[in-house]
């Protein structure tokens, strides 16, 4: 089946007025109807460099932003400026300069189970609205995960720039994990095992959203919370997340270099709810492409995700089933009850 693509879409309808009807969303989901304009709030900006003199005001700022916001950026992450760019530079390449038939060589297949692959939302999969973007799914760490036939062989350095953004990415997620269990009063190493250690899969997708000629009616990825543990996204520097707080839509600003973190379902589930996932979508521009390096860390599919012990007593009982993962994705994507 031909599955057609946003960017095919965004270069017949440029200059129009117009988009296809399955782009248009309801009244009530459209952005400009919805966002809050010119406040103050934004979404917490936390300084990592020198974590150890730092550790107590780091993880006092982590644990308050994920309680309050589940989203925050943090800057100084020790990963260097020109991996990320190379990052950005070769799947940037992936989209723009590979002919489309080169692209679909590693489209995802519809009757596999794995989400790794090329791709476009399919309708039932975003509530009868598309989403205007195109996607790549795979899995990027740790190296029994991998499967190298959903990573673009063009450009040539595509693996080598993914392979170093993973091995960089793996500090700052111990860095994360250690604070966020240290700010629920557990010791530093037990969230990040009974997350799974070093069973953790990193999950890469791409998004990329080509102009919109009507950004008013359409939304980039509709409003969701993420099912993994945390999400850590680089986007590029074109506007387009929000995040959803207290009965409004917030911007969240770009900051050149920073890391956006994301509280997932399963931190909230472990953290027995102190932690709260976020809520959040994309909007879309008129004349500019936007991007982002979103990476999902998540369980893998048989290990089984509950409410850490340490944390529930009597007085406190546990807020979340204790199920496998795959349990809840089929929940969730499916609409059941948890
Ligand atoms: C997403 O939540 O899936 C996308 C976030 C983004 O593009 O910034
Ligand atoms: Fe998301």
């Amino acid at each position: 089946m031909e599955v057609a693509r946003v960017q095919a879409i965004a270069s017949i309808t440029k200059g129009m007025d117009t988009i296809p009807s399955e782009y248009i969303h309801s009244e009530s989901e459209r952005p400009a109807a919805t966002t809050l304009h010119g406040v103050v709030l934004q979404v917490p900006v936390i300084d990592l460099s020198d974590v150890d003199a730092n550790e107590g005001k780091i993880v006092k700022e982590i644990a308050k932003a994920s309680k309050e916001w589940g989203i925050f950026q943090v800057i100084n992450h020790g990963i260097p400026n020109e991996v990320i760019a190379n990052l950005q530079k070769v799947g940037k390449e992936f989209f723009e300069e590979l002919p489309q038939e080169e692209k679909e060589f590693i489209a995802k297949n519809p009757r596999s189970q794995s989400i790794e692959g090329y791709g476009t939302s399919l309708q039932k999969e975003v509530e009868g609205k598309k989403g205007w973007v195109d996607h790549l799914f795979h899995k990027i760490w740790p190296p029994s995960a991998i499967n190298y036939c959903y990573w673009p062989k063009n450009p040539p350095s595509y693996r080598e720039a993914n392979e170093e953004y993973a091995k960089r990415l793996r500090e700052v997620v111990d860095k994360m994990f250690k604070s966020l269990s240290l700010g629920l009063g557990l010791e530093a190493h037990e969230m990040m095992e009974a997350a799974g250690g070093e069973d953790i899969v990193y999950l890469l997708k791409i998004n990329y959203y080509p102009p919109c000629p009507r950004p008013d009616l359409a939304l980039g990825v509709v409003a969701h919370t993420d099912m993994s543990y945390i999400t850590l996204l680089v986007p590029n520097e074109v506007q387009g997340l929000q995040v959803f707080k207290d009965g409004h839509w917030y911007d969240v600003n770009y900051i050149t270099n920073a890391l956006i973190v994301h509280i997932g379902d399963q931190v909230e589930i472990l953290s027995n709810g102190e932690y709260k996932s976020v809520y959040h979508r994309t909007t879309v521009n008129k004349d500019k492409i936007r991007m982002s390096w979103p990476i999902f860390l998540e369980p893998p599919s048989e290990h089984k995700v509950g409410p850490i012990p340490k944390l529930v007593n009597e007085a406190n009982p546990p807020k979340f089933k204790t199920k496998k993962y795959k349990d809840y994705v089929y929940c969730k994507l499916n609409k059941l009850p948890q």
